[in-house]
């Protein structure tokens, strides 16, 4: 088994990384009047205060007197939007803003107040007085208060089936000697991005709309603007991912530009304030700016959902699975189609013969939930794998033998061969670097001093998806290639791991290599979502790079004055920015090459028109392991250690794998022990809504975390050989804390996070 550290062959340093560390880099709030060469308004947004009823009336008078104030945008006078479709289920395909006086959740946006500065626009906003009806009774803001509501849900996260049976589940628990019957439940919790959302939105004299702003998908989020707007035809089609497929350019009036993103982690796109700054840009004629406040990203930004699950396992006396049963309750918001894929990963985790998940979805009076980093599986990994735990001790069984006893070596249920799964030694290599094997396995055996010492694991797992992608690229007369694909740079380093992978693809050195990414004047760039790009996109890039090696060496080869003059280009290659025939000994930089072509070559290339269908079980894997200090009377928990171990196909760049990694693993300490996003169970207000009092891990919080990356090639599954490294970080780590909370104290906390309140 090779590990790849993090100074290992690929891991070049982040292209962007010295304008940001630097403060170059800017970000859609730090756009203006000096960057962008034309007068920007600021707009600040006023929140209702109650969740349901109506607006009765907004006075405004005093607002416009203000200094410096410009208008006032309400239901009264905003623009009409026309439906639009949100690919990824959001809040505004079900809900517009500013359309009616009608009132869905607390937070909601009722007004926007521009003026020529933020000072002034805020102090303005202050002077809006709004009055409110009587809220409606029986109003439900918790999954406590919704419980009558549920339903079974048709289908959750992208389309995942609510419902799965494979075998007779019900009768193998029935009939199975041990069993386990749990319930679990986790907090809902906000995605906390240092940015919150923010952008610039102008209409220009031809009546075209231009938007800066950080997003995970600039060509979806330019189909909504187009489709509330109602633009041409052309401009409306909701069906990008057609659009691409039929070889479509999207050409158009409406033009998103993708800023830097201070991370995403899913809330950045099909955002509220895509539309809210586009109205107010178009009700006053001017640019106009929108940052929201941290408090306002709590509303008007996605979070994760609450849920509540049930889950039943149960095994034989020998330790071999007989069922997994989930059931389970997610919230949705007043609006939006999005639920948690909660049990995305029940079925796929262990060989087991008999196995169902039941999922219902709750609508609460709250904004919309939406895609949280490790969606679904998050949630789904913390109720599976400490049942397991529960489970396994019950049989008498080490945690980690029971999961080797009932590791599927194909896929559950399809029976279908993996396309890589390297589980085991993700396992071994974790287990051995955290000291797994050499613990005392009895509850509450181990001491550091008066603190109890627990160990706990768990197994990560993430579904490996590709989606279609368009990339362009110019190789130039000076042998250097500009790569054009509108992929976002949300703080994962796509930047770099796409321009590297079209550099390895060209056979030029990363410095020869320009990306143009972001925009959709660029060629079609997937969703940034999912773990998927480097599939995605990674994919349409490498393959546009064939096409241009193929097309400058047809040129060589015909060339009287190329020395590869009357070879075969198939014996061509380049290799370290030269033109190379190895069989005839003959070799030349590409920019000499280039010097003998008349014109610059360009090739553009689509991938994934199958959406990466493939015949193989496809996941990423990985290993996650805790070492807990916990004070046996203050019932402080303090991660004094964690080790993941992933193999999720080829690295591209294994220090870029392995900081989204440690990252992820860093947010699932938070989920398992601070995370929680309050909701007054009166009002609905988000009660905890500023970093003060939201917690989330700080440098503090953090003792010794590190992923190592298992070096594994899944060429059968994909051609660049990978499977997707940004979210299986996160996927696993609660369960694993929670396991050696237990293994600690005996004590068994079931609702996430496990605050000290709880162990008390
Ligand atoms: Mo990610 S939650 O798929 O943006």
């Amino acid at each position: 088994m090779v590990q790849l550290n993090a100074d290992a062959k690929g891991s070049v340093q982040r292209i962007e990384g010295r304008d940001k560390v630097t403060g170059n880099a800017k970000y859609a709030g730090d756009l203006g009047a000096s960057s962008l060469n034309i007068a920007v308004d600021v707009a600040v947004a006023v929140m209702s205060t109650q969740a349901t009823g109506r607006v009765v009336s907004i006075d405004d008078t005093e607002v416009l007197k203000s200094p410096g104030a410009r208008a006032v945008m309400t239901h009264a006078n905003a623009p009409r939007l026309h439906t639009v479709f949100a690919t990824n289920g959001a809040e505004i395909g079900e809900l517009l803003p500013l359309q009616s006086d009608q009132l869905h959740y607390a937070g909601e946006c009722i007004a926007l107040v521009i003026a020529d500065t933020i000072e002034n626009a805020r102090a303005a906003a202050l002077q809006l007085k709004v009055e409110y009806s009587e809220p409606n009774s029986g109003a439900a803001f918790t999954l406590e208060q919704g419980a009558s509501r549920a339903k079974d849900a048709k289908s959750v996260g992208a389309g995942d089936k609510g419902e799965v049976e494979i075998g007779n589940p019900e009768e193998a628990f029935a009939a199975a000697e041990y069993k386990v019957d749990m319930t679990f439940e986790s907090a809902p919790h906000h995605h906390n991005p240092i940015e919150p959302g923010a952008i610039v939105a102008f209409w220009d004299d031809t009546g075209g709309l231009t938007v800066h702003l950080p997003t995970q998908f600039s060509y979806g989020d330019a189909v909504i603007l187009g489709e509330a707007f109602k633009f041409s035809l052309k401009d409306r089609l909701p069906r990008i991912v057609g659009q691409v497929l039929g070889g479509l350019n999207f050409d158009n009036k409406v033009r998103v530009i993708s800023t830097l993103a201070g991370g995403a982690f899913g809330g950045k796109n099909a955002n509220v304030y895509l539309l809210l700054a586009s109205m107010a840009a178009k009700l006053t004629g001017r640019a106009v700016k929108l940052a929201l406040t941290r408090q306002q990203t709590f509303s008007l930004m996605p979070f994760r959902g609450e849920t509540r699950q049930r889950l039943r396992v149960a095994a034989d006396r020998n330790g071999i699975l007989q069922a997994i049963i989930q059931n389970a309750v997610i919230a949705q918001g007043a609006a939006g189609k999005y639920a948690e894929p909660a049990g995305e990963n029940t079925t796929k985790s262990y060989a087991c013969k008999n196995m169902k998940v039941h999922l219902q979805v709750a609508r609460l009076d709250t904004n919309a939930p939406g895609w949280m980093r490790g969606p679904g599986a998050c949630v789904n990994q913390f109720a599976l794998e400490t049942s397991l735990d529960v489970l396994a001790e019950k049989l008498g069984l080490d945690p980690l033998e029971f999961r080797l006893k009932n590791h599927a070596d194909v896929e559950p249920g399809t029976g279908h061969e993996w396309s890589s799964k390297s589980l085991k030694q993700c396992y071994e290599a974790a287990g051995r670097r955290i000291g797994w094997f050499d613990r005392n396995p009895a509850i509450g055996s181990m001491r550091v001093g008066r603190q109890l010492v627990g160990f706990g694991l768990a197994t990560s797992l993430y579904p490996v998806k590709q989606l279609p992608a368009v990339a362009r690229i110019i190789l130039q007369k000076d042998g250097h290639a500009v790569v054009q694909t509108a992929v976002h740079e949300i703080g994962q380093g796509m930047i770099t791991a796409m321009t590297q992978v079209a550099a390895e693809k060209l056979g030029l050195p990363v410095a020869h290599v320009h990306l143009e990414w972001g925009d959709t004047k660029l060629p079609y760039g997937s969703m940034t979502v999912g773990s998927m790009s480097m599939l995605s996109n990674g994919a349409a890039i490498a393959e546009a790079a064939d096409l241009v090696k193929q097309s400058l060496f047809k040129h060589l080869v015909r060339k009287r004055s190329s020395p590869f003059f009357g070879k075969h280009r198939h014996d061509l290659e380049i290799l370290n920015g030269r033109v190379t025939s190895t069989l005839a000994g003959v070799t030349e930089s590409v920019s000499e090459a280039m010097s003998r072509l008349d014109e610059e070559i360009e090739e553009e290339s689509i991938a994934g028109r199958t959406m990466g269908h493939s015949s193989y079980g496809r996941y990423a894997f990985g290993a996650q392991f805790a070492k807990v200090l916990v004070d046996p009377e203050l019932k402080v928990v303090q991660v004094e250690r964690m080790i993941g171990a992933f193999a999720g196909g080829r690295a591209i760049n294994p220090m870029l794998a392995r900081s989204q990694l440690v990252g992820g693993m860093i947010w699932g300490i938070g989920q398992a022990l601070m995370e929680e996003s309050k909701i007054d169970s009166r009002s609905g207000v988000w009660m905890n809504r500023n970093l003060g009092e939201a917690l989330v891990p700080t440098h503090a919080d953090i003792a010794d975390v590190d992923a190592i990356v298992i070096e594994e090639d899944d060429s059968r599954g994909h051609r660049l050989g990978v499977k997707g490294l940004g979210e299986i970080g996160v996927v696993g780590t609660a369960a694993a804390i929670a396991n050696a909370i237990y293994h600690a104290t005996g004590q068994r906390i079931n609702s996430l996070p496990i605050r000290i309140d709880r162990l008390l």
